[in-house]
């Protein structure tokens, strides 16, 4: 199978405003077939690989669950168990997939690598998580705060801690919904200027601080991540040291009384969240895990249709 000019999927601004709402709102419909048993199997007959260089239990269970539920199919690809762990060159690697399946998902370290997966690939390629973004996440994540929040409209979304992955992806898809957004990292740890600059230039305008408190204040979403990503676990004392202060508690929940709570999870409570808060009737962690599901089910269809 070959198009000759696949969509990639490698960052969350790889699709216009108008687009992402389209998958918001197959996302919407596929969730409700799922959730009534209205068979969905636009996908039958398709395959998905899936090419892991780090652990993952959300990505991998719901890509691989929702092309099941499409009617497709989904391979597994440690990146140790194939030949890339042994040198194959990505690109030899991305030209061999193309030739079998209909969509690649990969979980890489650098982001430049899943650049050229892409570059070599005839099949549409789709970012599972690299050191720089994280747009399925964020794909989840919007559709979370527009089920919770009814829309996006003067939604006010405070992203506290690490300025990571899933931070940088989730900048510029709040720029692209127009939510009015407001980071608060420890100086060093920021989200960087590059992402900030094109969350500018897609209209956006968040604000960025150190202060954990300003960022939570009359919030209406507050969303951290974990303070050290994976492949970063030889930082973990600095970054403990760093974070001090920024750890999303019931402390820091009295200035947000309305607020709802979000995490991508793995969640590494006493660090960046403590247990009494994802336990709490504010979190809304596990509605947003599952919405990785009907969000990555409306991506592929999107994207293979
Ligand atoms: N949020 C997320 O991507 O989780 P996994 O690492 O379990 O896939
Ligand atoms: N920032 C985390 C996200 C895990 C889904 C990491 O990269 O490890």
């Amino acid at each position: 199978p070959s198009d000759p000019e696949p969509r990639h999927f490698l960052e969350i601004d790889d699709v216009s405003h108008e687009e992402l709402l389209e998958v918001l709102d197959l996302a919407d419909d596929l969730k409700h077939a799922q959730q009534t048993g209205e068979p969905h199997e636009a996908l039958d007959g398709q395959t998905l690989g899936m090419i892991f260089q780090k652990p993952s239990t959300r990505t991998r269970v719901s890509f691989e669950t929702g092309m099941t539920q499409l009617g497709g199919h989904a391979i597994f690809l440690g990146a140790d168990d194939i030949q890339l762990g042994r040198g194959e060159p990505l690109k030899d690697t991305s030209r061999t997939l193309s030739r079998y399946v209909d969509v690649v998902m990969a979980r890489l370290f650098k982001h430049d690598n899943v650049e050229v997966l892409a570059a070599n690939s005839s099949v549409p390629i789709v970012n599972g998580l690299t050191d720089d973004a994280h747009p399925c996440q964020t794909l989840a994540d919007l559709l979370t705060i527009r089920e919770q929040e009814g829309g996006f409209d003067d939604v006010s979304v405070a992203w506290i801690g690490d300025g990571n992955n899933v931070g940088q992806s989730f900048v510029i898809g709040a720029a692209m919904t127009d939510m009015d957004l407001t980071v608060a990292t420890p100086e060093g740890y920021g989200i960087d200027d590059s992402v900030i600059d094109r969350a500018q230039e897609l209209g956006g305008d968040p604000t960025v601080t150190n202060d954990p408190v300003e960022a939570a204040t009359d919030a209406d979403i507050i969303y951290t991540d974990v303070w050290i990503s994976m492949g970063q676990e030889d930082e973990r004392d600095v970054r403990m040291e760093a974070f001090e202060g920024f750890q999303v508690c019931s402390d820091l929940l009295e200035h947000a009384p309305g607020a709802s709570v979000m995490h991508c999870l793995p969640a590494h409570r006493g660090e960046e969240i403590t247990d009494e808060v994802i336990e709490s009737d504010r979190s809304i962690v596990f509605d947003q895990a599952e919405n990785r599901l009907h969000a990555q089910k409306a991506l592929l269809q999107w994207l293979l249709d």
